[in-house]
């Protein structure tokens, strides 16, 4: 196999390999179990990945005959919401495994003999394998949601995080200028993230971490779940709806102050540590309490120019379980010296995802285009539970503002 080859094989190898890491501790029924109906039974994740490396590397790829029809209705994300996932004929663990691996198995002969033609566009630098690796760590991403959601304890080792240190400034000046937003290349960018196109901004202040624990708790003390100023008509509403009284897994008891549920294990609120947990509703609430905003998501980007992904820079990748303490990746900050945008937490902007001027959907239109609008606001930089192979500065996540169990933190910026 040539190197782009090896690689790919690699990259869908890892993305494999920490899937299958990831459920090996569970029982059975643990992965058969609805364990929120905001997620699907992990066993559904697990032989959907397997779907859509079969929709993408072979029958796209190699134009192969289904390998069973039903399972074009079963782990189709659109025909069947998640909380409805548990009542389809899924296939069991034990078959899931093999299927997923005999599904590898056929990708892997395919993809020794396939000609990646530069001119057809689905094959350029090997993009739709890149496509199917991706697809699969942002589940295993999604797999964690789940695993924490569970609320038991789930068995796994982890280094602790590199310890914190204090600021060089609380802010970074991101100074007047045009910049490139998204990007043309790679076989690592989805189609939300292109075309390249300038964009000109005005200056402004951006946090140079993430906002903290310690930071949001200053916030809840203060009341500011009680005080409407603070928070946008929606997120008002929506905040006495479901009646939030602090980020989700927070909870008042604990050893002085407030503790955290973390996999099972409850911790004292790491006071150094991104806050996670939080919809955009209570990020969009902390910023008008600090007298801040946050940034759009032009504006992170921007900010975010040449930060690193690197082994050492950032917490990514699940390594340490958990989000590292602010100022741990001083080698990671940006050019700006902005720190831990990549990893840590996904950060909240003040942006819907709309398309870039130009977009074009490729290869399929559920990826994102029929997500475009008003409803989802973007959110950027990846946290401690993605993959290096997703984590960049073009790219692009969604979600409704009210979603809390992803692991969504922010930090703050304000006009000069
Ligand atoms: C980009 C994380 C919003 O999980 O819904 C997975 C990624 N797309 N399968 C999602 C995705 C198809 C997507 N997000
Ligand atoms: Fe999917």
């Amino acid at each position: 196999m040539g190197d782009l080859k090896q690689r790919l094989a690699d990259a869908l190898d890892g993305a494999r390999r920490r899937s299958l890491g990831l459920l090996d501790p569970l029982s059975d029924e643990d992965l058969l179990t609805q364990h929120s109906p905001l997620m699907s039974p992990l066993v559904w994740d697990l032989a959907h990945v397997g779907h859509y490396e079969e929709l993408w590397l072979l029958r796209a790829v190699a134009r192969t005959q289904p390998i069973d029809a039903a399972h074009d209705d079963i782990y189709d994300a659109f025909r069947h919401a998640r909380n409805e996932r548990a009542k389809l004929k899924v296939l069991g663990p034990a078959e899931a495994r093999s299927h997923i691996a005999m599904v590898r198995g056929q990708v892997l002969d395919v993809l020794e003999k396939v000609d990646l033609d530069p001119l057809v566009p689905l094959l350029t630098e090997g993009f739709v394998y890149g496509m199917v690796a991706q697809h699969e760590h942002q589940h295993d991403e999604t797999m964690l949601a789940t695993l924490q959601l569970m609320g038991s304890a789930y068995p796994h080792v982890a280094p602790p995080a590199p310890p914190g240190r204090a600021l060089p400034a609380a802010e970074v000046l991101i100074p007047a200028g045009p910049f490139v937003m998204g990007t043309d290349s790679g076989a690592f960018a989805y189609d939300n993230e292109r075309p390249a196109h300038v964009v000109d901004l005005d200056p402004f202040f951006i946090d140079t971490a993430p906002v903290t624990n310690g930071q949001y708790l200053a916030f809840v003390e203060a009341g500011g779940y009680d005080e409407p100023r603070f928070w946008s008509d929606a997120g008002w509403a929506h905040r006495t709806e479901a009646g939030l009284v602090a980020p989700q897994f927070w909870s008042p008891e604990g050893r002085g102050s407030w503790s955290v549920l973390r996999y099972g294990k409850r911790l004292d609120l790491p006071l150094d540590e991104p806050v996670q947990h939080v919809s955009w509703y209570e990020a969009d609430a902390y910023a008008r309490f600090a007298g801040k905003r946050l940034p759009t998501e032009a504006e992170w980007e921007k900010a975010a120019a040449g930060a690193s992904a690197a082994p050492g820079d950032a917490n990514l990748d699940q390594r340490h379980f958990g989000p590292a303490p602010v100022g741990a990746y001083p080698g990671g900050a940006s050019r700006y010296g902005v720190e831990q945008m990549l990893g840590d937490v996904w950060e909240w902007t003040a942006s819907d995802f709309t398309a870039y001027p130009g977009f074009v959907t490729f290869p399929y239109k559920e990826y994102s285009q029929v997500f475009y609008g008003v409803e989802y606001k973007v959110l950027r930089g990846g946290s401690w539970a993605t993959s290096p192979l997703v984590a960049r500065a073009t790219f692009r996540n969604w979600d409704y503002p009210i979603r809390r169990q992803i692991f969504a933190g922010f930090r703050c910026a304000r006009d000069v």
